[in-house]
C-alpha cells in the first residue's frame, strides 16, 4: 500500500499526471521512511495511477446511478478514494482493510468516518455492512494477493444481490513472474491468484479493460511506445485487467 501511495504522490508531482492524486504527497510526507521504489517498481507508476483513475471513473459513472448506495473498497490501504469521489449523502462508504492498516488509515485521515478494520476473506466480515442497498464493491491491487480459496470467500461475501464488483486481476504467468519481483521478495510478498481464478468464481463479467492498453493511450513518449510493444508481445495485453462484474 506505501508502494500504490508512493507512486500516485510521484504521478502527480510528474509533467503529465494520470491520476492527479492531491493527497498523497501529503499523506506520503507524514509517513516515516517512506518506501524507495527504485527503477522496478517506479516503471509500474503509470499503470498503477491508469488503474487508480480507471477505477474512479468507473465508480463515479455508477454513483451518478445510485443516490442511495452502498460502497465497499475492499484493501483500500492509504488510499484517498473516498476524498477524490467525495460521494453524495446518500451513500454509505467503507474503506475495508486489515486491522493494522486502518490503525495507521485512522491516523492518517482522522477526519474521515470510513475505515473499517475487517479479513475479507472472513464471511463474517461481511455482516457489518448492510445488504438492503445497491452495493459497489471496488477492490484494487487486492484479489492477487489473495488465495484461489480467499477469492472465492470475497466475492462471495461481498456481493449481494443486485452487486457490482470492479477489481483488477493479473493473468497466471504475471502471477508467477511476480514472485521473481526482487521487491516483492524483500518485502515477502506475491502474487497468489490470477484472473482465471476469479472468473471461476465470480458471477456474469459485463466489461474487461486491458490495463496495459489503458496505459499505453495514458502516457506519452518512450513510456508509450515501451507499453504498445510489450502489448504486442502474445498475451501481453491481458497481463492486468480491470473486470466488472454483476450479481443478478
Ligand atoms: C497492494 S495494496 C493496495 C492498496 C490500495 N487498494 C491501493 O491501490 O493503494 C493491497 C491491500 O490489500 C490489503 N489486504 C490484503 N489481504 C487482505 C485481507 N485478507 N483483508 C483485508 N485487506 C487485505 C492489504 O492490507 C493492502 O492494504
Amino acid at each position: 500500500m506505501l508502494w500504490t501511495l508512493t507512486m500516485h504522490a510521484h504521478d502527480a508531482a510528474s509533467e503529465r499526471p494520470i491520476l492527479n492524486d492531491p493527497y498523497a504527497a501529503e499523506l506520503l510526507a507524514r509517513v516515516d521512511d517512506p518506501p524507495d521504489l527504485g527503477l522496478s517498481l517506479g516503471g509500474n507508476t503509470p499503470l498503477i495511477c491508469a488503474r487508480a483513475k480507471l477505477i474512479d471513473d468507473i465508480a463515479r459513472g455508477w454513483l451518478a446511478r445510485h443516490d442511495e448506495a452502498v460502497v465497499l473498497h475492499l484493501g483500500c490501504g492509504l488510499d484517498s478514494r473516498v476524498l477524490r469521489l467525495d460521494p453524495g449523502p446518500g451513500v454509505q462508504w467503507f474503506d475495508v482493510d486489515q486491522e493494522p492498516v486502518i490503525d495507521l488509515r485512522r491516523r492518517l485521515y482522522p477526519e474521515l468516518r470510513t475505515a473499517v478494520a475487517a479479513d475479507v476473506t472472513d464471511p463474517a466480515s461481511f455482516d457489518l455492512f448492510p445488504a438492503d442497498l445497491p452495493r459497489l464493491v471496488l477492490a484494487e491491487g487486492l484479489l492477487m494477493y489473495l488465495d484461489p480459496a480467499g477469492v472465492d470467500a470475497t466475492v462471495h461475501g461481498a456481493m449481494t444481490r443486485g452487486s457490482t464488483l470492479v477489481a483488477d486481476t493479473v493473468a497466471p504467468w504475471v502471477t508467477w513472474v511476480a514472485g521473481l519481483q526482487p521487491a516483492m521478495r524483500a518485502a515477502d510478498t506475491g502474487f497468489a491468484s490470477s484472473t482465471a481464478d476469479l472468473a471461476r468464481v465470480a458471477p456474469r463479467l459485463v466489461d474487461e479493460l486491458s490495463l496495459v492498453d489503458a496505459t499505453a493511450t495514458r502516457t506519452g513518449g518512450r513510456t508509450s511506445t515501451a507499453v504498445r510493444l510489450f502489448a504486442l508481445v502474445p498475451h501481453a495485453r491481458n497481463a492486468m485487467v480491470l473486470q466488472t462484474y454483476e450479481r443478478a
